[in-house]
């Protein structure tokens, strides 16, 4: 269709709405309900356009473009009916501005600015509602400030299908509340804060912290499952206020957080993190400097080194790739084979050769969970598959036995995902071989750590004649180095991974926290948090994402990557340059993998008797592997 837009000619495909047309033209139409993901909903008529032909304005927002359409987007009729709509959605608005956390970064503001009359008529006193309304554990609703959009209402309904949000009441008494009357309460709830055009839903850990101009904004990908959604990390004064959505992260978060992504930034402040190098000695922690820990750590690898088989390190699900990479790398330098990322229940991280990428979901016919639900592991990616069920009609079958699962699926599915957790390799291995018989078949493993992929690609796996986690602890090594995992707490019982590290005579943790594992250690390394540092890691589904550092690392604390220099110097062993690594990690994060699920080369299965599944809002996801790094938005008081 071709179209003028103020003067300017354009052309796009049949179907587009006029709001979506002139924002390919970089004219502005002012808009509150709709929103590119929920679609037009027609209800403030504040995006009112003059189009030629047409006796009365039209809402841009829910107007499809005709071939020929010539659009005035700032007539005088245009502007008159816009500074309307804007002076009514005024007449009973607080203008709290100064006192409300959107001021700098509010659409009501900036419409009343660019559109509005600067004055109004109404002499009328306005419409008193209650503030700081305490919606639930997260947001905290102002009913002056709501202009009724409904986004939060229908993002509740379209995009998480919960519909908890509804508007009661009606004309000026109308107010967003919950349904029931209950608390505001899922997983998602932090993205009505962004939706909301105004200052009405804001999140509990951020009112009254910062104005918009006074943080410093970087990008990065949060690694607090295997997702891997962008993020926006917004900090003032050296501390995180917020983290955000990127609108154009369309191949992985599809522009939304869930709230473990976007509230579970605490921990970076907590008194309780490691600062400086810990020796045990004589049963008590000592404090220690960074090159006495090295030397000790080197001189207990040199030591086992005449034997390399009884050296282990286990770790990499919580690294980047390139600390991944030159793990691997400097342990095999000394000779073992031993090395494991897999420290909790997950046996297996890459889907083979029929991966699936994220985005692909929401095309399939059926979806396939076997396992965790993906809700718990991977909650931005749940949101794909309600997207595929609600939007496009796919059926969700829960996948523990294959036979009944084919059954259920019947003839006629060419499309089909099978989403599984890693865990039982024995029923992966049994989907695997039957359900191949589907045409078109996409594979997935969600992880419990969020670089359980990349760490798996990179080469933390043993090889042939290397032993895995289970054996490592069996064995009792004499040094076992731990990197960001937590065996004592995560891994099956029958590790017996207490027992073991407590008989092993040199145990290594590099951690944030002084975690179960860590309190067994002979040394604790303090390490840095994603936040903190730069490097790549690896989505569930293979995308290669990028870490940006927002915040500077505690004093005292190292990033893994650099404790695996200092080691590399103590021992005198060259590590591969920058450029190899960033190399050897681009080529190994591309290797299509051939196997399958369940495939004997992840050894032995575990079944499912690991530590219990933990959920989002009762201590952090599985995938956090220290209750300290968890969501305690619960416990989030409404400031006064
Ligand atoms: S609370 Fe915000 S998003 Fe919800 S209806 Fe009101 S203005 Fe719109
Ligand atoms: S889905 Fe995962 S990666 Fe995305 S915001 Fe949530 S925790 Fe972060
Ligand atoms: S944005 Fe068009 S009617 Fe609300």
């Amino acid at each position: 269709m071709k179209l003028t837009v103020d003067g300017v000619e354009l052309e796009v495909p049949k179907g587009t709405l006029l709001v979506e047309a002139a924002r390919k033209v970089k004219q502005e139409i002012p808009i509150y309900c709709y929103h590119t993901k929920l679609g037009p909903a027609g209800l403030c008529r504040v995006c009112l356009v003059e189009i030629e032909g047409m006796p009365k304005l039209q809402i841009a927002c829910n107007t499809q473009v005709t071939d020929g359409m010539v659009v005035r987007t700032r007539s005088e009729k245009a502007d008159a009916g816009r500074a309307m709509v804007i002076e009514l959605l005024l007449a009973n608005h607080p203008l709290d501005c100064p006192i409300c956390d959107k001021g700098g970064e509010c659409d009501l503001q900036d419409y009343a600015m660019a559109y509005g009359r600067g004055m109004s008529d109404v002499v009328d006193p306005k419409e008193r509602k209650p503030k700081a309304v305490d919606l639930g554990p997260t947001i905290v609703l102002d009913e002056e400030r709501c202009v009724v959009c409904q986004r939060c209402v229908r993002f509740d309904d379209i995009i998480v299908r919960d519909a908890q949000l509804v508007v009661k009441d009606r004309g000026h008494r109308d107010i967003i509340a919950t349904a029931t009357g209950a608390p505001y309460r899922h997983y998602f709830t932090g993205n009505v804060t962004e939706l909301c055009p105004v200052g009405a839903l804001t999140s509990k850990t951020y009112r009254f912290k910062s104005r918009p101009w006074d943080l410093r904004r970087t990008q990065t990908s949060c690694t607090q499952c295997s997702v891997g959604c962008r993020q926006f990390v917004d900090v003032r004064y050296g501390k995180i206020m917020r983290t955000m959505t990127v609108a154009e992260d369309e191949a992985i978060s599809d522009g939304w957080l869930c709230d473990r992504g976007r509230y579970n930034i605490g921990f970076y402040e907590s008194p309780e993190r490691l600062t400086q190098p810990l020796y045990k000695s004589d049963g008590r922690f000592i404090q220690i400097g960074w090159d006495d820990a090295f030397d000790l750590w080197a001189t207990a690898l040199r030591k086992a080194a005449a034997r390399p088989a009884s050296i282990g390190a286990i770790g990499g699900g919580r690294l980047t790739n390139e600390e991944a990479y030159v793990l691997q790398h400097l342990f095999r330098s000394l000779g073992t084979k031993n090395l494991d990322w897999r420290a909790g229940r997950q046996r297996q991280a890459t889907p083979g050769a029929r991966a699936g990428s994220i985005a692909e979901i929401e095309t399939m016919q059926a979806i396939l969970i076997a396992g965790e639900e993906p809700a718990e592991l991977a909650p931005v990616f749940d949101l794909r598959i309600r997207k595929a069920v609600l939007r496009n009609g796919a059926r969700v079958i829960h996948a523990s036995d294959a036979a009944r699962t084919l059954a259920e699926l019947g003839s006629g599915v060419e499309r089909a995902a099978l989403i599984w957790d890693g865990v039982d390799l024995d029923l992966g291995r049994v989907l695997h071989e039957r359900l191949a018989v589907i045409p078109n078949l996409r594979t997935y493993i969600v992880s419990e750590q969020p670089n359980a992929r990349g760490a798996e690609a990179m080469g933390m796996l043993p090889e042939a004649g290397g032993r895995d986690t289970a054996a490592m602890l069996d064995d009792a090594l004499a040094v076992i180095s731990l990197f960001g995992v937590n065996p004592v707490r995560n891994a099956p019982a029958s590790f017996g991974a207490r027992e073991a590290l407590e008989r092993t005579p040199f145990v290594v943790v590099s951690e944030l926290f002084m975690t179960q594992t860590a309190e067994l250690a002979t040394l604790i390394l303090p390490a840095t948090g994603a936040f903190e540092k730069s490097g790549t890691t690896t989505s569930f589904a293979g995308d290669l994402l990028s870490l940006t550092p927002s915040l500077q690392a505690p004093e005292g604390t190292l990033a893994d990557l650099e404790m695996l220099v200092g080691l590399a110097r103590a021992l005198r062993i060259e590590l591969p340059s920058r450029e190899e690594v960033e190399a050897a990690v681009a080529q190994r994060a591309t290797l299509p993998a051939e196997f399958g699920f369940g495939d004997v080369r992840y050894g032995k299965s575990y079944g499912d008797e690991g530590a219990p599944p933990r959920r989002l809002f009762s201590g952090g996801g599985t995938c956090l592997h220290d209750e300290r790094i968890a969501v305690l938005v619960d416990s989030a008081e409404v400031p006064a």
